[in-house]
């Protein structure tokens, strides 16, 4: 159930030039709880295939399973804005294809909006589902559910017609009525040309401070990530390593059978005389 309290579409548009908006992803109740606090909007990220599922891209990741995870995200949370990615294949088709899951999406998870990739190409599908009642966060830039066709996860915007073609995302992402923006992997001199002509916010990840708002994936940030880490990422904790050294001092009180120890125990319980 949605929180009374809970940040709308509409406030974090109306944060345009005031205070960074802070996202993270989130993908289960228990992250969420934690989370949310520090946050405005929690992400339920198509990142989650690779993240969580170790499929080789997000290309693999269905509906149901954004669905679940948005599930739980919205009830482990209260205050921040959740947003759910609409996973490859559920929305590129057509407008009317991207409406029926879209809904989907926002009536069984509860969530705030929903996120699609794309640019000018989708911003007919952006106005149409704005226009009857879904919140959109637009993603341009580096669109990872297109890294077949753009051939790996490289920075974008390093050709002047490559530049000319992120404005022109960005301007018709605007116009089709999305309340946001995420720009992915762009160098910062475009992503403030980006950002300033823009009265939506951009929310930047490998985009520079000049963006109006940062979002990571949680698990880079927080060192849970044992493959590969995007350059652009810091970590704030290193908890893949405190994890093995949990697990490795568990397995070794295991084997020197010192857990459990008696206050993990059950007793029979001593009768008490009245
Ligand atoms: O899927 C995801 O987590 C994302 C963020 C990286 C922006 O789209």
């Amino acid at each position: 159930m949605s929180h009374p309290s809970r940040i709308t579409a509409p406030q974090i548009l109306a944060r345009k030039g005031k205070d960074p908006i802070v996202c993270l992803t989130a993908y289960s109740a228990p992250m969420a709880k934690i989370l949310d606090p520090h946050c405005d909007i929690l992400l339920v990220g198509d990142s989650l295939g690779m993240v969580l599922y170790g499929m080789p891209s997000t290309l693999g990741v269905s509906l149901d399973i954004m669905i679940a995870h948005g599930v739980a995200v919205v009830r482990g949370s209260q205050k921040s804005l959740v947003v759910v990615d609409m996973p490859f294949g559920s929305y590129q088709e057509s407008k009317e294809q991207a409406f029926r899951n879209a809904a989907r999406v926002m009536s069984e998870t509860f969530c705030g909006a929903v996120k699609i990739e794309g640019g000018v190409e989708m911003a007919e599908t952006v106005s149409y589902l704005a226009q009857r009642g879904i919140p959109v966060m637009g993603h341009i830039g580096l669109q990872p559910q297109s890294v077949n066709s753009i051939g790996g996860y490289k920075a974008q915007g390093k050709t002047d017609l490559n530049v000319k073609k992120l404005k022109q995302d960005a301007l018709a992402i605007e116009s089709a009525g999305a309340f946001a923006v995420v720009i992915e992997a762009v160098m910062e001199p475009i992503a403030r040309a980006l950002t300033k002509p823009l009265k939506i916010p951009t929310i930047g990840i490998g985009a520079s401070p000049a963006c109006d708002g940062q979002v990571l994936v949680s698990d880079d940030m927080l060192g849970l990530n044992t493959g590969h880490v995007p350059r652009f990422v810091k970590s704030y904790a290193q908890l893949a390593q405190d994890i093995g050294k949990a697990a490795q001092h568990y397995a070794k009180d295991v084997h020197a059978r010192k857990f459990p120890s008696a206050e993990h125990c059950f007793y029979a319980q001593k009768k008490v005389k009245k």
